[in-house]
């Protein structure tokens, strides 16, 4: 069973943008998996790896999308993407280093942190969008 399953509860109703969610939340659902069977470490770091350089990735689409329709919120959205690049990256230096381990702790605030920065967050541009029309 998937960690995490894209559901119309997650549109935005931008299709770039669902597409590229449902990428991060399969790449969520990879590394849960690679957990669960217990692959070797090579695995697990060439999952999270790209787990990581995907989610730069789409912030900086998103980012991109949002400054082209002229969203209001760009900036504090920018924001929030910053600071969870950096709670993101300073895991993956532990992890990197050694120091901590992919769980099911860790998976469990992985699922939630895309979950609600999709229904709480980027909900709001696809609103914005759909009333404005400058998609
Ligand atoms: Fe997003």
């Amino acid at each position: 069973m998937a960690l995490l399953d894209w559901n119309t509860s997650l549109s935005v109703d931008v299709s770039a943008m669902d597409e590229e969610h449902k990428k991060l939340i399969g790449l969520v659902n990879d590394l849960n998996e690679a957990m669960k069977q217990g692959k070797t470490k090579d695995e697990m770091d060439r999952v999270f790896n790209e787990l990581a350089r995907y989610t730069q990735s789409h912030f900086a689409s998103e980012e991109r999308y949002l400054e082209k329709i002229g969203y209001p919120g760009a900036a504090q959205q920018k924001k929030e993407h910053a600071e969870l690049m950096t709670q993101v990256a300073a895991f993956k230096a532990e992890y990197d280093a050694g120091k901590a381990m992919i769980s099911v702790k860790l998976m469990g605030f992985l699922r939630d942190w895309v979950r609600n920065h999709i229904q709480k967050t980027d909900k709001q541009y696809g609103v914005w969008a759909q009333q404005n029309a400058k998609v």
